[in-house]
């Protein structure tokens, strides 16, 4: 067996809930206040605080200790916070996702008994935004739903497509999206994808890598698709793109909004409002942001054939997805999305010399949550190379989350139907600046030992 492998199988031998490893400076068991807080504030206040979906606050002492055991069981079992990737694979910024150091300090300090620790040693609060707020200013264009979305006490969950006209008279390049669900409805509010519908040449023009992916083509309610801003989701409520890059909102946009609500035993009503911050009139970012899907189990340019199937009692059903980049592009971000049977899905590249690379790997799909992936050092490839998604299904009574494993799936809407998509942002990029970047690699690599 090699190094690697012993070393492997090794740490997965190794209990999670063993106090082996001393994790404080002095040997004294963990505080709150000195080790426990740090790590909230960076992984876990960001959902965890008043006015979001997520059941409790963990800003405070006095919040947090009455769920210590809960909080032992979800940090081990690494279901919180929620990062369903292969951590071995890739470097994402922002990563929330904890080390096997700071797993240990949560678990010791529940272990010992939880303590608050001394004042002194309480880190400075973060000062959170309200659930009211626009988190990255004041937007220069708000878009509201027009009518309120009702959801009834009781029910089945609802998927409904709302527009919403932007007002916008000229075209704009966003620097920030925001979304804001009214609050009483946050809890319902699943999920919502918000789009674009606008007359888009890079989407749909003899360039397109939208083939199969045609903003123009109608949703279940008869409307179009248009291009992706954003995905909504608990922790997952805005964009802020990096300088020199952004999305093009174009002038007489629609906004559409497709949402996933569950009834919640209330009637709640829901008003979702979007906010841009925008570049300054006139002004064009270097590089245009496009999102686009790659379909695993939709092969064909333009064929809307269902060709996901997964049989009944399958455990491991793999589809198969590929994209070539007709130019030089930057991968910014990687999202899976399955329904109930997604277990698993991978992004990987195909170089032009046919070497293939994993850029991620989500190992441990988990449909109730959408999360996506952001690289810190977004990797550059020439056109010509290939975008590959890998897609695995469960469809066995070993998921739990599968409501019927004697059921034949194939691809829909409804969540009893199933998907395969991999989300990607991505920019494009000269064949100028393409040779720069290969000449810097060049360079960086002759350049070591
Ligand atoms: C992306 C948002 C998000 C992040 C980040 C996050 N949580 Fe959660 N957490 C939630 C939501 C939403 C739920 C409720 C759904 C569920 O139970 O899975 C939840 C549930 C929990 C629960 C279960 C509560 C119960 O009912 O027993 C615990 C414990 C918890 N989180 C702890 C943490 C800790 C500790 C961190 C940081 C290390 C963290 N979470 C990070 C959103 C988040």
């Amino acid at each position: 067996m090699s190094m690697a492998a012993l070393t492997l199988l090794a740490s997965s031998l190794l209990p999670v809930t063993s106090s082996l490893a001393a994790t404080t400076k002095d040997n004294q068991p963990p505080t709150f206040n000195r080790d426990v807080a740090p790590i909230f504030q960076r992984a876990c206040q960001r959902c965890h605080r008043p006015g979001t979906a997520a059941p409790m606050s963990l800003l405070t002492y006095e919040e947090s200790r009455p769920w210590a055991r809960s909080i032992l069981r979800r940090v081990a079992a690494r279901e919180m916070p929620p990062w369903h990737i292969d951590r071995t694979i890739g470097v994402y910024d922002p990563d929330p996702s904890l080390s096997d150091e700071e797993i240990t300090t949560v678990v010791d300090w529940v272990q010992s008994g939880a303590a608050r620790g001394a004042p002194e040693d309480l880190p400075e609060p973060i000062d959170w935004p309200t659930a009211e707020d626009w988190e990255f200013g004041e937007p220069d264009l708000v878009v509201e739903m027009e009518d309120d979305m009702v959801v009834p006490p009781e029910g089945p969950d609802l998927f409904p497509s709302v527009i919403a006209d932007s007002g916008l008279e000229e075209d704009r390049y966003i620097r920030w999206i925001e979304v804001k669900p009214s609050i009483e409805a946050r809890e319902s509010l699943h999920h919502t994808i918000v789009y674009a519908i606008q007359d888009d040449a890079e989407y749909v023009g003899d360039d397109a890598v939208e083939r199969d992916d045609d903003p123009t083509r109608t949703d279940s309610q008869g409307n179009k698709m248009g291009s992706l801003l954003i995905e909504y989701a608990v922790g997952n409520t805005g964009d802020i793109y990096k300088p020199g890059t952004g999305k093009l909102l174009m002038a007489g946009a629609k906004i559409r909004f497709s949402g996933h609500y569950h009834p919640i035993g209330e009637e709640v009503r829901d008003r979702t409002r979007i906010g841009f911050g925008f570049y300054p009139k006139g002004e064009a970012p270097k590089h245009r942001i496009i999102s686009t899907r790659i379909f695993a189990g939709l092969p064909g340019a333009g064929r809307r054939l269902n060709e996901l199937s997964i049989p009944p009692h399958a455990a491991n059903v793999r589809h198969d997805g590929y994209r070539v980049l007709p130019k030089p592009a930057r991968i910014i971000s990687f999202q899976p999305h399955m329904h109930y049977r997604g277990k698993a899905m991978e992004l990987e590249a195909i170089h032009l010399d046919g070497r293939r690379e994993t850029l991620t790997r989500v190992d441990k799909y988990d449909f109730n949550w959408q999360v996506a992936y952001p690289y810190k050092v977004p990797p550059v490839f020439p056109a010509g190379t290939v975008l590959h998604v890998t897609s695995w299904h469960d469809n066995s009574s070993d998921n739990p989350y599968n409501p019927d494993p004697s059921a034949w799936v194939g691809w829909g809407n409804r969540t009893i139907d199933d998907m395969a998509i991999g989300w990607t942002n991505f920019v494009y990029i000269s064949d100028e600046e393409y040779r720069e970047h290969a000449a810097g690699e060049a360079t960086a690599l002759s350049g070591s030992p």
